[in-house]
């Protein structure tokens, strides 16, 4: 009998991550060039912290532009696991937090997103007492959180971490955490993020020096402020917040999701075709232009939320590290690598934001990049043309790299992991193939087929 849709969270048909997405894998042929527009969906790294922040309001609050994504279906579920009800309309989610029933978000579900730690500062906010599962490492790094947890401590809270869960509470007959002044060792996004969350129902005023600077932070502070947060600083290193009692419902849209957008912009590239996209927030995308520039590409803004890009005659080599915002961003590394692969000299890609995430250079390497790694920098010295070949996404960034790398190569790469991708990127291979791609996803045994298969290519398909 056809197994039932699996219903999420938010009511939503479950997006492809049931068990058979670990087994159905993409299957690219290389050099199709792409034209035409593209749309960009709204920022996973923005939804999935705002969605938490909703936690701080008592009254329901509609968001848009929320993209359909497995990791947004997770944080729904955290969320319902916490009594927040929510439903997903057309492009829009409304959640109801006005009757949080639990403070301990369960470990199955936190297990699955590590970016459910982003309930702890709002649930102890709104709350005064939280217990989240410790969120563990990653395939990129070990993702401590001890930014976090100093913070929650300088503004009056009890934190500890027992059996890999992190107990916190406001201590004694208070009900409301104290402004502090906290300087962060590291602009961690995350991190600035709880503890802005955290300052905007605290008793008094918070100052988060050394602050993250991603927009996604400042779309998170935009929206609290939107709910009636007061914050000041948003977009620079400094932010100041002056606690409030209570917070109100709001209807809001979060912003475009910039790394979708500089990952179709390198699709671009890497096929030597012209695309444009929307909606984009151009400034967004700074660094990513002026490397896309340097490489050789033109990035025209068309209008004030649209790009298209232009490519050169070759793939320039160009030097890359990874900053936090407004530098370049690790997020987007991966798939710059894809575009110096095919570069016309060599090129040095440095990672500096995490210590594990040159991981897709070996899956590069096997579609005949030539690339060697010495710590957390990459040289790349760039090749004449990849070939097609059968690779493990091995992340979420990595495997929309190793699509990229796919879209240039000769011949046919059959790409696995799936499950990566689909965390982060809203109907990749729809927007590709609509873009003039060949790219299909193969599901049980045709999945198995095209990963076993030996086709020729159509390259020798042509000699
Ligand atoms: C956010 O992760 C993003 N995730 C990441 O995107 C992004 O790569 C990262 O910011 C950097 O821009 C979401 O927003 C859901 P960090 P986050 O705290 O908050 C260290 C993607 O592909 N650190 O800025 O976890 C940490 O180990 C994902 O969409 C501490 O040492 O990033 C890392 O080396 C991947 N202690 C560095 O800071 C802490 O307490 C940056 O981490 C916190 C962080």
């Amino acid at each position: 009998m056809e197994d039932k849709p699996i219903v999420t969270a938010t009511g939503n048909q479950q997006v492809s991550n049931s068990p058979e997405a670990d087994n159905s894998v993409l299957e690219i042929w290389g050099r199709h060039p792409l034209t035409g527009h593209v749309t960009v969906s709204g920022a996973k790294n923005s939804a999935l912290v705002v969605m938490a922040g909703v936690l701080l309001c008592s009254q329901p609050c509609r968001l848009r532009n929320i993209p359909n994504l497995v990791d947004v279906e997770r944080m729904a579920a955290v969320l319902t696991a916490l009594g927040v009800k929510i439903k997903r309309e057309a492009d829009f989610l409304d959640l109801d937090p006005s009757d949080i029933s639990h403070t301990r978000a369960p470990y199955d579900i936190v297990s699955r997103l590590r970016a459910s730690f982003f309930v702890i500062g709002p649930l102890l906010a709104r709350m005064g007492v939280a217990r989240i599962p410790l969120p563990g490492g990653c395939a990129i790094g070990a993702r401590p959180v001890e930014l976090h947890v100093r913070g929650l401590q300088a503004m009056g809270a009890d934190v500890q971490i027992e059996h890999g869960t992190v107990h916190a509470c406001i201590p004694g007959i208070r009900k409301r955490l104290q402004g502090a002044n906290i300087y962060l060792d590291y602009p961690s996004v995350g991190a600035t993020e709880t503890l802005m969350m955290a300052a905007t129902l605290a008793e008094g005023e918070t100052v988060i020096d050394n602050a993250a600077q991603e927009p996604e932070v400042a779309d998170l502070a935009n929206f609290c402020r939107a709910m009636g947060a007061r914050i000041r600083g948003v977009g620079t290193k400094t932010l100041t917040i002056s606690g409030v009692p209570s917070l109100h419902s709001t209807d809001y849209a979060i912003v475009p999701d910039r790394v979708e957008a500089g990952t179709f912009l390198i699709a671009g590239a890497i096929t030597h075709s012209k695309i444009s996209l929307s909606p984009v927030v151009p400034e967004h995308l700074g660094a990513v232009i002026a490397k896309l520039q340097e490489a050789g590409s033109q990035v025209v803004v068309e209008s004030p939320n649209r790009i298209a890009l232009i490519p050169g005659a070759e793939i320039q080599a160009t030097d890359i590290q990874t900053l936090p915002y407004p530098g370049f961003p690790t997020d987007m590394q991966a798939q710059f690598m894809a575009l110096m692969t095919l570069s016309n000299g060599n090129s040095m890609l440095t990672e500096t934001v995490f210590e594990n995430r040159l991981r897709h250079v070996a899956e590069f390497s096997r579609m005949g990049a030539n690339i060697r790694v010495t710590g957390n920098c990459a040289v790349i010295q760039g090749v004449p043309m990849l070939s097609g070949a059968p690779v493990m996404a091995t992340d979420l960034r990595a495997s929309a790299a190793l699509v990229l790398a796919g879209l240039g190569a000769h011949g046919k790469t059959v790409m696995s992991g799936l499950q990566h991708l689909d965390r982060g990127y809203e109907q990749l291979e729809q927007k590709l193939t609509k873009l003039g791609a060949r790219i299909t996803r193969l599901e049980g045994s045709a999945a198995q087929a095209a990963a076993e298969s030996e086709e020729l290519t159509p390259t020798e398909l042509s000699v």
